[in-house]
């Protein structure tokens, strides 16, 4: 049975019909187009789909789209732009914290809301954070690099 869902996606008014059984993943992805939330395991294991919902990073597969309603869903679309990035994309660039991309997505959405939390963190609450993202290419350190660039970029009083 099909229902529909009402919420903001990226800051404006977003709505569908979806199944129950319909997760978020495929629904950001399927019925709005945004596809820069990727699919990889599709059982909360590698991060892949990571988007922030209210604010919080949450793993999109592993939510109902019928549960997002009423609420907020920030994806990769709305971070930052080609030709201005967010200062978490920026370090990832210039750290070398990218290779396929594939993992890329969750990556910055999960540093941001680690600097959101913890404005200064360290080596450890880095890694701490960035634990549940899986990434193939990198090997972790111009990751965690570039978190902790973005971290020290920003400041105090970001
Ligand atoms: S696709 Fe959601 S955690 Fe892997
Ligand atoms: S850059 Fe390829 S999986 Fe992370």
């Amino acid at each position: 049975m099909s229902r529909p869902v009402r919420l903001t996606v990226n800051g404006a008014p977003a709505s569908f019909d979806v199944e129950d059984r319909t997760t978020l993943l495929d629904a950001l992805r399927d019925e709005l187009g945004l596809t820069g939330t990727h699919a990889g395991c599709e059982q909360g294991a590698c991060g892949a789909c990571s988007v922030l919902l209210d604010g919080e990073i949450v793993r999109s597969c592993l939510l109902l789209a019928v549960q997002a309603g009423g609420r907020t869903v920030t994806t990769i679309e709305a971070v930052g732009s080609p030709g201005r990035l967010h200062p978490v994309q920026e370090a990832l660039r210039r750290h070398h914290g990218l290779q396929c991309g594939y993992c890329t997505p969750g990556v910055v959405l999960t540093a941001i809301d680690l600097l959101e939390r913890v404005a200064d963190p360290d080596e450890e609450e880095v890694r701490e954070a960035l634990a549940g993202n899986l990434c193939r290419c990198t090997g972790y350190a111009g990751l965690v690099d570039a978190v902790l660039a973005a971290a020290r970029d920003a400041g105090p009083g970001r």
